[in-house]
């Protein structure tokens, strides 16, 4: 049974809670005040103010570009906006892999100049130690395996992970990891839907999917990607509930003809 919509204030705990009682989690992107207010007062469980920013609000083809002061102020604007998700805040590419001092360091700018509840970042064994020393500073990590975009080079391409044995028990192994270390929960992003399943049912923590089935304890998509705001990106996982793209244009293109033949303003539009 779903209680959702009773919880004031959703926590990691409540979260964990969700997993344990088989409700499913709802997680969406958001990287500003007015799209925080929105997602929120929909009743989105989990808000992430995910790096992907790079891509739908900045213009870049990979996330890489974008920097820790970015990724703070897009933050700290979800933030205002928000009264019950949890807010989750990407660390961007560069901020955490170097040395665990410099990935605690980055965390707690986040958690200190936002306020927001939690960080997320890509890797397993590779980012450990950065992980282990963030959970010291009572710091909630959400990790990220999968397809992980922050390490587009390394792969070329955005196609699914975890096809091969070899690379699936990589994934299982570093999921436990995570778990292991103290990750509040996990997004399996764009691996096979049997292989997501076994990893939701093998650890305790929440797994949320994108791209990886139904069978994990919940889902996060981009924003604008499921609001058709992004009409050039049309992966097999990605459900479109708008056309928004079509009708914005739409709206900004009656709008430049009513100025254009004078129709605005009208009388009743103006002192
Ligand atoms: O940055 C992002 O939006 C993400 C989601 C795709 C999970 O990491």
């Amino acid at each position: 049974m779903s209680v959702h919509k009773e919880i004031k204030k959703v926590t990691t705990h409540v979260v964990s809670d969700m997993k344990q009682r088989g409700e499913k989690i709802s997680m969406i992107t958001a990287y500003d005040y007015s799209m925080g207010t929105i997602v929120d007062t929909a009743g989105i469980d989990v808000i992430l103010v995910g790096d992907s920013a790079a891509n739908v609000m900045a213009g870049y083809e990979t996330t890489l570009p974008i920097t820790l002061d970015q990724m703070i102020y897009h933050a700290a604007s979800v933030v205002r906006a928000v009264k019950r998700a949890l807010v989750v805040v990407d660390l961007p590419f560069g901020t955490y892999q170097g040395n665990s001092h410099e990935a605690l360091a980055s965390a707690i700018r986040v958690m200190k100049e936002t306020e927001a509840d939690a960080i997320k970042l890509e890797g397993g064994e590779e980012v450990i130690e950065s992980i282990r020393r963030i959970l010291t500073a009572g710091i909630p990590v959400m990790g990220h395996l999968g397809l992980t975009p922050q390490s587009i080079h390394k792969f070329g391409t955005y196609t699914v992970r975890a096809k091969e044995e070899a690379e699936a028990q990589k994934l299982i192994n570093d999921a436990k990891l995570l778990e292991e270390a103290g990750c509040f929960a996990l997004v399996l992003e764009k691996i096979p839907a049997d292989l997501a399943t076994k990893v939701a049912k093998e650890i305790s923590i929440p797994v949320i999917g994108i791209g990886a089935g139904s069978g994990v304890d919940g889902q996060v998509l981009v924003l604008h990607d499921m609001l058709g705001i992004n009409n050039g990106f049309s992966p097999r996982f990605l459900r479109r509930y708008l056309n928004l793209f079509t009708e914005m244009t739409g709206a900004v293109g009656r709008y430049i003809d009513d100025v254009k033949n004078g129709d605005f303003p009208n009388e009743n539009e103006q002192y």
